[in-house]
């Protein structure tokens, strides 16, 4: 398979180039990182493919089973999230973990301290790699979900979601929010790590800005990534792999550019080539 057959699904290939992607310089120094689930000794390949997420944002296990199927030699971790789980339940992730891949199952949780507590316990107990709940849940939420895991053999990383990248300043501002989304994203993070949290979900544009509030410890992981060209969907907040590698990203969350490209797997490898560049080029 070629790696650079970038293969753009037809939604893709005409879409407008983004004028919100910016253009970071790649001599830019990448930031270290060091976090357990990432293994710094291999090359910029195996690396960039330990760094790939693929969020099977599909409606039922048969459609997972067949991209999966399709990605099984490409990729390494897959993303399972409402969509997925809801329709399918926990039985979908067994064939994915049979298949050693790793898991995050991004299930956003957010609720009373108690509840949050219980669900992070049942999701751990899947044998998933990482897990998402709400920062916007506060302090006692993201402490309870901290210490649920406390203890547990193999404990998923935990990540608060700070701001979803679908949301611009009026969307942020329409929950009542006085702040702009960078502003709330850091808000939410100094909170989180307070609380003991070490992982974020942000968007690319955020990611620099943690990356120095969290240190190399932090474990930043980054949706909203495009190839350059590609469409941007409903995402408002967005860059391209490289760019968010260079910003201190610790593992990329790519949906669509790869799950609806007419060839999946050359669509990641395309990705996974440009990713295993920024690696190689700090
Ligand atoms: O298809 P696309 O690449 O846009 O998929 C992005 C994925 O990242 C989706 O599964 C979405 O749920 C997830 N996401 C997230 N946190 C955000 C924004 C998107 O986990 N802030």
């Amino acid at each position: 398979m070629a790696p650079n057959a970038a293969t753009a699904h037809d939604c893709c290939a005409n879409a407008p180039k983004s004028p919100t992607i910016s253009s970071m310089p790649s001599s830019q120094p990448l930031p270290p990182t060091s976090q357990p689930l990432l293994n710094s000794q291999e090359d910029p390949r195996q690396r960039a493919r330990q760094r790939l997420i693929v969020a099977l944002d599909v409606p039922n296990a048969a459609a997972a089973s067949v991209l999966v199927d399709r990605l099984d030699d490409t990729c390494a971790w897959f993303k399972v999230g409402l969509e997925l789980f809801i329709a399918a339940g926990p039985a979908v992730l067994e064939p994915l973990l049979r298949r050693g891949h790793k898991v995050f199952l991004d299930l956003k949780l957010h609720d009373i301290p108690n509840t949050v507590a219980g669900a992070v316990r049942s999701a751990a107990s899947l044998g998933v790699n990482m897990l998402t709940v709400h920062a916007a849940g506060g302090p006692a939420m993201l402490a309870a979900a901290r210490e649920a895991l406390a203890g547990s053999a193999n404990a998923p990383e935990l990540l608060a979601v700070t701001v979803l990248t679908s949301m611009d300043a009026a969307q942020v501002g329409a929950i009542g929010v006085p702040r702009s989304p960078a502003e709330q994203v850091d808000v939410l993070a100094r909170m989180g790590l307070e609380a003991g949290i070490r992982g974020f979900v942000c968007s690319p544009q955020e990611v620099a800005t943690l990356r120095m509030l969290t240190g190399p410890q932090g474990v930043l992981v980054i949706p909203g990534i495009r190839p350059a060209g590609g469409a941007i969907g409903d995402h408002k907040r967005i860059a391209t792999p490289a760019e968010a590698l260079h910003a201190g990203a610790s593992y990329l969350v790519v949906g669509r550019p790869i799950t609806q490209a007419a060839h999946p797997a050359e669509a990641a490898e395309a990705i996974l080539e440009e990713m295993a560049k920024a690696l190689g080029n700090p």
